[in-house]
């Protein structure tokens, strides 16, 4: 394995246990991509980026987007972190809207996260209270998967749904 730098953004946890998970993996070096910048980054042949996904967007992109022009050499990967079940069709969507332009030919991976509501900070606990009541009006047929899960959750219920094994074909794909 040649040598690589993990950067990952996450609020709750989840992204950061998965970075962590795969620091031990690999010895890569890791770091938040807000304390990265592409000087440190040019100093590795891969890169793996892990950000949570908030409201559909995967966050820490930014990074990639900021300074692709300075990294595009590099072997670039990218884990999102996110309450949903792996569904292909809904991923592959989602990664779609989020990766664009010279970003869109990225390896892409999906590690399922936690859900805590009541632990959120405000704004994000207000945002996912709104988008629930909104899908409990739903008909349940037409639910996006991360609705499915969402709503057959108890009030107050938390998960983790965090499992090494998601970081399985990520570290198949960097032997
Ligand atoms: C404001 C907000 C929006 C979210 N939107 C989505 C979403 O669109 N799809 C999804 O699968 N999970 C969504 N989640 C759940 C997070 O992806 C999940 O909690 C994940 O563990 C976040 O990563 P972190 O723990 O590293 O912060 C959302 C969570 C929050 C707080």
């Amino acid at each position: 394995m040649k040598n690589g730098l993990i950067l990952y953004r996450s609020k709750y946890g989840a992204t950061r246990k998965y970075a962590q998970w795969l620091k031990e993996a690999t010895g890569f070096d890791c770091m938040e991509t807000k304390k990265a910048d592409a000087k440190t980054a040019q100093n590795y042949d891969t890169l793996i980026l892990m950000g949570g996904v908030y409201a559909g967007g995967v966050a820490g992109l930014d990074f990639l987007k900021k300074n692709y022009a300075l990294i595009k050499g590099k072997r670039i990967l990218l884990f999102a972190v996110g309450a949903s079940p792996y569904d292909e069709k809904a991923f592959t969507e989602g990664i779609q809207r989020n990766l664009k332009g010279d970003l869109a030919e990225l390896p892409c991976f999906y590690g399922r996260g936690m859900w805590d509501l009541e632990n959120m900070h405000f704004g994000d606990r207000t945002l996912c209270k709104m988008l629930l009541k909104a899908t409990a009006k739903q008909d349940p047929s037409t639910f996006e998967p991360w609705q499915a899960a969402l709503a057959g959750m108890k009030p107050g219920e938390t998960a983790d749904w965090t499992d090494k094994a998601y970081l399985e074909p990520l570290l198949a794909a960097l032997e």
